[in-house]
């Protein structure tokens, strides 16, 4: 296990967590297409990411060389208001840069079960391995209950071992939900989390200052084995770590 130092960036607002990140996406992927030929990054969904989908899609970058990839996706059709892909494609994607062949959507018209299934069978086709599938850069939200992706606390896809993908049932949201699994996002190269809001604060809080030995959120379960993580955070969701 390669222990990793955590990097906490705070800024001002959502607005300037997503500039920051950009440039953060924009490095990953020249120091990624310069050592391997190409740069595999998995989106979050819910709504922070979308300002920086939306300063990505008035970027210059060599998308050529970019396979997008979704961290989770809920039960539905792509077109559906509570798509992570429509958001996504609305922000950005559909300003065309990357290939479309290179955008690796999780069907979720399909149901849970058979879109984990299906996407498992992408991930391999699409890296060319067996193996547990290294993004070079997972992009990750947190909600106010300290989920990621759509790894929820007591839900069965958190102690999924074997698989890379996983459907899983949120009780709280009554809902199906499809979802990279922990094993899949601790390989990761690099890890970057955007949080912003107040209501964020105090599981923000609880993750980072989680001990090793005690009980975790999912959130704080992402630790890449061998990469980086980063925390781009605004002063709302700040405002309970210590010292401030
Ligand atoms: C989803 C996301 C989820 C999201 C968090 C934070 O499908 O909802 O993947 O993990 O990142 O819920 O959402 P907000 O950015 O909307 O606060």
């Amino acid at each position: 296990m390669t222990t990793q130092r955590t990097e906490l960036v705070q800024r001002r607002d959502a607005a300037a967590i997503a500039v920051h990140a950009r440039e953060l996406v924009l490095e990953r992927a020249r120091v990624s297409i310069a050592e391997r030929g190409a740069f595999r990054i998995a989106l979050a969904g819910g709504s922070t990411p979308r300002a920086l989908y939306a300063l990505l899609a008035q970027s210059q970058a060599d998308f050529t060389r970019w396979h997008v990839y979704f961290g989770d996706e809920r039960a539905v059709p792509p077109e559906h208001s509570d798509s992570n892909f429509r958001m996504a494609r609305e922000a950005w994607l559909a300003a065309g840069q990357v290939p479309q062949a290179q955008v690796h959507r999780m069907q979720g018209e399909l149901g849970a079960g058979r879109a984990a299934a299906q996407y498992e069978r992408e991930l391999i086709s699409s890296f060319g391995s067996r193996e547990v599938p290294r993004f070079d850069l997972l992009l990750l939200g947190r909600g106010a209950d300290g989920h990621t992706a759509s790894l929820f606390p007591g839900t069965t896809a958190l102690s999924e071992a074997r698989l890379f993908v996983a459907s899983t049932w949120v009780e709280k949201l009554s809902s199906n939900r499809v979802t990279l699994t922990l094993r899949t996002l601790n390989a990761a190269r690099h890890a970057l989390f955007l949080v912003a809001g107040a209501d964020k604060a105090p599981a923000l809080r609880e993750v980072l200052h989680a001990r090793a030995d005690g009980p975790r959120l999912p959130a704080a379960l992402v630790r890449p084995w061998e990469g980086g993580l980063t925390w781009v955070v605004d002063s709302a969701a700040a405002s309970a770590l210590s010292g401030r």
